[in-house]
């Protein structure tokens, strides 16, 4: 008999379908494969406004739940051996339709099931992973793989394109910048993925799946991302209660405080980051011990709440 493999995810371009389709491209005819989209009540706008973007920060990172739309009865009550499970952060979070999905009734589709993370991000995914971690845990499934992609432009190239990407709804290079999101070179070499997958599975060996996908390069981990993801956290932390206390998502009453948030965020980026970058380098030359053992840890499936 094939597996049964459920293919779960949220996408707001579709770039993280195409990374999807990629990965099971090898073995759709090995595996019976049904896919399920999670979806938000009210989607979000693509392209952003930018003021939208950043209200859409203090609910992401205090975890409020987004409603979604119920998924269907023929998924949950299907039987599946393994759940292949597509997501993006979103300031440094699990997206807040991956999030709503978490902690709604519907996660117990998880329930009993071995699970690989598929993430495709710009670069920062940590935090979120960690996140989505404690998700899977608390709705009874088991990690056992994590496949993250990310766009391997520099930094700022990649924040460039992006913004112009989310605003614009341009996602082919211009002039001075490439094409935005992960590189199309690498979402077809995710297609690598899916037989290692399938072998493990059939073979009853999931328990060291993660250790051959990061054979084959699942993870790439530069152990300043930690630093700066810590740091980062923090900071959207301090921000969203602050907004937050002046209304939930969407009230007029925290327009001023949102705006701030949105200039002090870009002034980071573009001005403190490289500051940032070089105080980072120091911490790291100094704590580099402990940082690969970090790296280590966020490389795999395990569980230690707290890491970050
Ligand atoms: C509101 C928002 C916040 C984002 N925050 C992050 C982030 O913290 N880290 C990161 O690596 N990428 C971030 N991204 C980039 C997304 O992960 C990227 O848009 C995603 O890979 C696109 O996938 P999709 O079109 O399949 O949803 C963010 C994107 C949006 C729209």
């Amino acid at each position: 008999m094939k597996p049964r493999i459920l293919v779960l995810y949220y996408t707001q371009t579709g770039q993280l379908r195409d990374i999807l389709d990629n990965v099971i491209s090898d073995i759709k005819d090995k595996a019976e494969i049904d896919f399920a989209a999670i979806e938000p009540v009210k989607a979000f706008p693509f392209p952003w406004t930018t003021y939208e973007f950043f209200d859409a920060m203090p609910e992401g990172v205090e975890r409020i739940p987004l409603e979604i739309k119920p998924l269907p009865d023929a998924i949950m009550n299907a039987h599946y051996d393994l759940v292949l499970f597509g997501y993006q952060p979103w300031f440094l979070n699990p997206s807040q339709p991956i999030n709503g999905f978490l902690l709604s009734k519907w996660a117990s589709v998880l329930k009993g099931k071995p699970v690989v993370t598929v993430i495709g991000s710009r670069n920062m995914w940590l935090h979120a992973q960690e996140k989505v971690k404690e998700g899977i845990e608390n709705a009874g499934g088991k990690l056992v793989g994590n496949i993250a992609l990310v766009d391997n432009n520099t930094n700022l190239v990649s924040l460039l394109s992006f913004i112009r990407f989310a605003f614009k709804g341009q996602k082919e290079k211009s002039r001075f910048l490439p094409a935005a999101g992960v590189q199309d070179k690498d979402i077809k070499a995710s297609k690598r993925f899916g037989p290692p997958i399938y072998e493990h599975l059939v073979n009853g060996t999931l328990d060291s799946l993660q250790d051959e996908l990061l054979g084959i390069g699942s993870v790439a981990l530069n152990p300043g991302l930690v630093l700066l993801e810590q740091r980062g956290i923090k900071n959207f932390r301090f921000w969203a209660n602050y907004i937050r206390q002046k209304g939930g998502a969407g009230d007029p009453n925290r327009k001023g405080r949102v705006k701030q948030f949105q200039r002090l965020l870009l002034t980071a980026i573009f001005v403190l980051s490289p500051l940032s970058s070089l105080t980072a380098f120091i911490k790291l030359q100094l704590n580099k011990r402990t940082l690969l053992k970090d790296v280590a840890y966020f490389k795999n499936t395990a569980y230690e709440a707290g890491r970050i």
